[in-house]
């Protein structure tokens, strides 16, 4: 069964652009593939973040992803530091990525104005990313079309490590992006990606009033100033996200009465809200249960990083078997006498 990984940050909310963009994605190919799902909190601590929080932030993204869908019965959702082996591939792999292709990331280019000293991390940050998926040797990596770039650097890396230690076979394979429709999902601004570092986005778990006060002041068709203005719904943000909340039948009538001037923004927004509030209601109430017993989500993370930890072994024993390093010995029986170990 081919294999998938993909990961998610614990710096915000999972809102419905990620939810939309990947995650749903994750929970519908769960059933068919071998899924790993990560929360990525040492890609997290490459921005500027609070210690303190990091921690429930951890808990609350994986808690979010149970109440979307993801299933620990068919996919091992895992914590990506509970697994030690994803530093360690990383360090083996930054020695043999080129330099001039990390400092072209156009993340790394974004993100790297945010900082007067650049930290080292924000540079290899696709190098921990490669780590992760080749960890499990995945075949498919479903992400957003933000991601794609990162993708073809772990390829590269992939195939740059298997040429040198691959001794003639493809160990590390290449993997392969899996994009959904909604591969890039606007903010409420109408402009940038629906990003929680932006503010322009709509909480999965936000309440139906919070869902409403974000939807009415969102940006729409710019040409349209008043409701007398027949509409463009093409160029409309508020249209493109009918398309994944409303049936086909209200798209249509949307399109129909912004090019008629029937409805205004208004009128649009509302019907957005309610088909987006009952989307989401049943993700909601799942999550609210499970933040009642934290216990259970911490569980699920143990089996799932126990699980990750055992297929990590195999593949870093063959790293380290062809990439040549000497392989400890198991200590000795004497000194585990000494140090009173067995008896
Ligand atoms: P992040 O929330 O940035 O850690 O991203 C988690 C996943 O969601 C990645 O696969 C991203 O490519 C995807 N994603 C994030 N934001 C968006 C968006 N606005 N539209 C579509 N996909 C997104
Ligand atoms: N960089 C991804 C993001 O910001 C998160 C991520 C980390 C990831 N490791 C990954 C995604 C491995 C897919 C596969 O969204």
């Amino acid at each position: 069964m081919p294999r998938i990984f993909s990961g998610i940050q614990p710096s915000g909310e999972l809102h419905i652009g990620n939810w939309l963009g990947a995650v749903q994605n994750w929970v519908n190919l769960q059933r068919s593939y071998e899924t790993l799902i990560c929360v990525v909190d040492l890609h997290a601590i490459t921005a500027k973040y609070e210690a303190e929080s990091l921690a429930q932030r951890t808990r609350e993204m994986a808690t979010s992803l149970l109440a979307a869908g993801i299933d620990p019965d068919q996919a091992i959702l895992f914590v990506q530091s509970h697994v030690p082996e994803h530093s360690e591939l990383q360090w083996l792999l930054n020695t043999v990525t080129p330099l001039g292709e990390l400092e072209r990331m156009t993340q790394f280019k974004d993100k790297a104005q945010r900082f007067e000293s650049v930290p080292a991390g924000l540079l290899n940050y696709p190098v921990l990313m490669a780590a992760d998926v080749l960890l499990y040797r995945a075949d498919l990596v479903p992400v957003g079309e933000d991601q794609i770039q990162h993708l073809e650097l772990t390829r590269e890396i992939a195939r740059k490590w298997n040429a040198q230690f691959g001794r003639g076979e493809t160990f590390f394979p290449e993997p392969q992006p899996i994009l959904t429709e909604a591969k890039r999902i606007t903010g409420l601004d109408g402009q940038a990606k629906m990003s929680k570092s932006l503010g322009n986005t709509i909480g999965l778990l936000d309440t139906p009033e919070e869902i409403w006060q974000k939807l009415r002041p969102a940006k729409t068709d710019p040409a349209r100033v008043t409701r007398l203005d027949p509409g463009t719904p093409e160029i409309c943000n508020i249209y493109h996200l009918h398309q994944y909340f409303s049936s086909p039948e209200t798209v249509a009538l949307v399109a129909e009465n912004c090019r008629g001037a029937k409805w205004g923004c208004l009128d649009c927004k509302r019907v957005l809200a309610d088909n987006i509030i009952a989307t989401l209601k049943p993700i909601r109430e799942r999550a609210l249960g499970l933040q009642e017993q934290p216990e259970r989500v911490d569980e699920i993370l143990g089996d799932g990083a126990s699980t990750a930890r055992r297929m990590a072994g195999e593949t870093m024993r063959e790293v380290r078997d062809r990439m040549g390093f000497l392989m400890a010995a198991p200590p000795a029986l004497s000194s585990r006498v000494q140090r009173g170990l067995e008896s």
